[in-house]
């Protein structure tokens, strides 16, 4: 090597180190493929704050919670992504159990309400809570007066005749939010009168979507009378374009999630997946979340509770048992049946 060559080595070499131990360059960040199983918005804004902050490059991919638990197992030989951020804390914590994601304690915990700290035990240690958000359903408020239809207050009211064909709630394979739908009515009513109230509601559904905030935009839209979603997700459209959809806390009690994050088991990225976990729980980027119009609970405890986000304590909600119903054996159980019993007709 010539005495120029040497020095244009050596002085590459500081500079890299520099990069390095400085964070001036975006390259030498490197990269972060997050699953993301919110709402575009929201998965949006984290992904470029996240970027902004760390100089880390991040490629996102939006899905459902069920999907995204699929996608994780059928890439589990060769994991691809590096982070499953959002989406209902059941499939998180099957994921967990089947080994699929990755044990993590970040400093970060003690900043966390016990309700977030819980799932995190559950899960031993491979999932946390990031946010809460009650169940519920949301009716367009004019369709109902045209249809002269009493306004429902319950589950119980959404399987009247009446409701036939109006009602609208994602598929329990793909959606979090309609197998927390299941596993709550389970818990409300015990297994059997819960499959005789879903066959029932079966006959008033007129769509089953792949995702579960999905019924609540269409009711807002009036291309349903009612959708059943999470509360959060109903009361969005009010607020983004005032439209007329009313929202519901069931009377006989409702269900709840605890929306989760996990580091995938195998994760190309291990350290920038830690990064994105730590600074997913600080009270700045847990404040996005209402900033994109998602207005869930979240789990720092310093972060603010958004002013529009359904009141919890107002809210009927059963014990929801994560434990049971996160369980693999028990979400593949019920799912199968939910399949053999009301999706393969
Ligand atoms: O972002 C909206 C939201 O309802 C989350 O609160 C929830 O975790 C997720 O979507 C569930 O989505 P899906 O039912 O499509 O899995």
């Amino acid at each position: 090597m010539t005495l120029i060559t040497r020095k244009f080595f050596n002085s590459a070499a500081v500079l890299a180190f520099a990069a390095l131990a400085f964070g001036s360059s975006a390259q030498a960040e490197g990269n972060l493929t997050v699953y993301c199983s919110v709402q575009e918005e929201w998965c949006q804004s984290m992904v470029n704050e996240f970027q902004k902050a760390t100089g880390i490059t991040v490629a996102m991919t939006r899905k459902s919670s069920g999907e995204t638990f699929a996608q994780v197992k059928a890439e589990s030989a060769n994991p691809k992504g590096d982070v499953w951020w959002g989406g209902t804390g059941d499939p998180h914590l099957q994921a967990a159990e089947e080994g699929l994601t990755e044990a993590y304690e970040s400093p970060m915990l003690a900043k966390l309400h016990p309700w977030a700290v819980k799932q995190h035990e559950t899960g031993k240690g491979a999932t946390v809570g990031i946010y809460l958000g009650a169940l519920g359903y949301g009716y367009n408020s004019e369709l109902l007066e045209q249809k002269k239809i009493a306004a429902p207050a319950c589950w119980a009211d959404l399987i009247k005749p009446e409701f036939k064909g109006e009602v609208q709630i994602a598929n329990p394979n793909s959606s979090g939010t309609a197998y927390t739908f299941l596993a709550t009515m389970v818990q409300i009513l015990g297994e059997e009168e819960a499959f005789k109230y879903m066959k029932a509601l079966d006959g008033n559904i007129n769509q089953y979507t792949k995702s579960g905030a999905a019924p609540a935009q269409a009711a807002a839209r009036g291309e349903t009378l009612v959708g059943i979603a999470f509360q959060h997700d109903v009361i969005t459209p009010t607020i983004t374009s005032n439209a007329p959809i009313k929202n519901v806390s069931p009377c006989e009690g409702t269900g709840f999630e605890v929306g989760s994050m996990s580091i995938i088991k195998g994760a190309p990225n291990l350290d920038n997946a830690k990064k994105w976990y730590d600074w997913a729980l600080t009270p700045e980027a847990q404040k996005l979340g209402a900033a994109s119009n998602s207005y869930q609970n979240p789990s720092n405890s310093e972060a603010p509770i958004p002013r529009e986000a359904p009141k919890m304590a107002d809210i009927k909600l059963i014990d929801y048992d994560f434990a049971k119903f996160g369980s693999s054996a028990e979400r593949k159980r019920l799912l199968s049946r939910w399949d053999a019993e009301i999706g393969a007709k």
